[in-house]
């Protein structure tokens, strides 16, 4: 499974979903409690996730401007969810160029999710600054940030950790992106232009019987880890290799460190 594939997504949503922080959603909500609708813009949108997770937490009107350079995943985000309340629009956009226009004065809030790792220094300042110059909150949930726990240790956990986190930095079609300092650095920023900042923990915990995803992570890391060449892919190869049958054998548990926070300006409009 590719890294923004349907399956994958898939298969990371009930995670996600479980995941998501509940303190920083209530924010969310008790910020637009007394609307009758609203306007939502979601970048990087992939399969829907967000609309799914946040829907039942906003007033009943809602519009969505779903934002993804990727037309399957578009197409799955708008199928089928589009009721007389809740309105969902696709918008194909490369989210790399000029992604400014999405974040029109129409917009209450701009959301997304596992997506601030991804980007670059410069990308995250000028989403920002262009959501502090329209007064917009923003909610970004599930931006990873360099933790992995797997139990029972093993030896390499460490230096695989490392070269994944490396591997976070390397450019995803943003330029070399933040990776596991996307929270923090997202977060400063916010708070330096008169943001307050609502934030918490969304790890995935994910126990022994869930084996579907410890494989796909595993595979995951082994893969990129092995291009950033600090392990020999031989000890990787080994490393997979023991960890794939604790996983077969129902004994592996992992955590991986999310970080979900909700932005809102001094004033919103
Ligand atoms: C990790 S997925 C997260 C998807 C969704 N927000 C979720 O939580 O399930 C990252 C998403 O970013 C989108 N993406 C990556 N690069 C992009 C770009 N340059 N422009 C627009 N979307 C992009 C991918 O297509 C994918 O849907």
């Amino acid at each position: 499974m590719s890294g923004f594939s349907a399956e994958w997504l898939a298969l990371r949503e009930g995670h996600d979903l479980g995941a998501r922080n509940p303190i920083v959603l209530d924010a969310v909500a008790g910020l637009f409690k007394s609307h009758n609708a609203i306007n939502v813009v979601d970048l990087a949108c992939g399969a829907g996730s967000t609309v799914r997770a946040l829907s039942s937490h906003l007033p009943a009107r809602q519009r969505w401007d779903l934002v993804d350079n990727d037309q399957r995943l578009l197409t799955l985000a708008c199928g089928g969810k589009s009721t007389g309340d809740v309105r969902l629009n696709a918008v194909p956009l490369d989210l790399s160029g000029n992604f400014e226009r999405v974040l029109d004065d129409t917009k209450d809030v701009i959301t997304m999710s596992a997506l601030l790792d991804l980007v670059s220094e410069n990308w995250l300042d000028r989403l920002t600054r262009h959501a502090a110059s329209q007064a917009l909150p923003v909610y970004a949930a599930l931006t990873y940030d360099g933790r992995i726990d797997i139990s029972p240790s093993d030896p390499l956990d460490e230096a695989i950790t490392s070269a994944v986190n490396a591997h976070q930095l390397t450019d995803k079609g943003f330029g070399p992106a933040l990776g596991p300092s996307a929270a923090v650095a997202a977060i400063s920023r916010f708070e330096a232009l008169g943001y307050s900042v609502v934030q918490g923990n969304s790890d995935w915990v994910i126990g022994a019987a869930d084996q579907e995803i410890q494989l796909e992570l595993l595979a995951g890391w082994a893969t990129v880890a092995s291009e950033i060449e600090t392990v020999p892919r031989r000890d990787i190869d080994h490393w997979l290799s023991r960890r794939k049958n604790e996983v077969g054998a129902r004994a592996s548990t992992m955590r991986v460190g999310h970080v979900d926070f909700f932005a809102t300006p001094m004033a919103t409009r």
